[in-house]
């Protein structure tokens, strides 16, 4: 795939391609879809790193057969502080759920789990309410540095102990748009 003018020379390798990831979608669409035959589920996405995560996978549980019963999709957006590639674990909440989450079968949808961090503070803030099911589901799993051991549901693929732009993921809020995932050029961290 090439690339456009705004990220020309940025990019070292590419990890995963934009068709790996639908086809990592699809198979995580498949599994949360024959887990939750017939009933509500709440998919709630963790902005902004899941923007495209979350979107994609809606759509495609909507197209598997016997799917559930109802889906809404609502968001929750935190920044996590850290140096620039690494979470230190604190977690600021910058919007919460438009959806009650009390009673409903939840699975909030990550784009990428590192230390674990961030997906610990979520889960337990989520459990607090009391939803009737609380499943977790990540695209992208760097299990290398974990923190805390932090229960992954639906994993879609092995990130390498690299720090990933992509389908969602930034550098410094660049690169988000990037259909595929990949590794930038060292370069690129030095530049202020
Ligand atoms: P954790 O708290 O270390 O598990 O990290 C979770 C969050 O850190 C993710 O939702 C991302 O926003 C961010 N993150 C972790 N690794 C990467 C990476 O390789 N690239 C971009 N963001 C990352």
């Amino acid at each position: 795939m090439k690339i456009g003018q705004s990220y020309e020379g940025t990019i070292k390798r590419q990890i995963y391609s934009a068709e790996e990831i639908a086809a990592a979608i699809e198979r995580l669409a498949g599994r949360i879809a024959a887990d939750f035959t017939g009933q509500p589920l709440l998919l709630l996405g963790v902005l902004k790193g899941a923007l495209y995560v979350v979107t994609d996978l809606a759509r495609a549980i909507a197209l598997v057969p016997d799917g559930p019963s109802e889906i809404v999709v609502d968001y929750l957006c935190v920044s996590s502080y850290g140096n620039a590639t690494r979470t230190s674990g604190e977690v600021r909440l910058l919007k919460d759920t438009t959806a009650t989450v009390t009673g409903k079968n939840v699975v909030i949808v990550e784009d990428i789990v590192d230390n674990g961090l961030t997906l610990e503070y979520l889960s337990a803030l989520l459990a607090e309410r009391g939803p009737a099911r609380l499943a977790s589901c990540v695209l992208f799993d760097k299990p290398y540095h974990r923190r805390v051991d932090v229960a992954l549901n639906y994993v879609g693929l092995r990130c390498p102990d690299e720090f990933v732009v992509g389908y969602g993921l930034d550098y410094q809020e660049l690169f988000r748009n990037l259909p595929y995932l990949a590794q930038l050029q060292p370069w690129v961290f030095r530049v202020e």
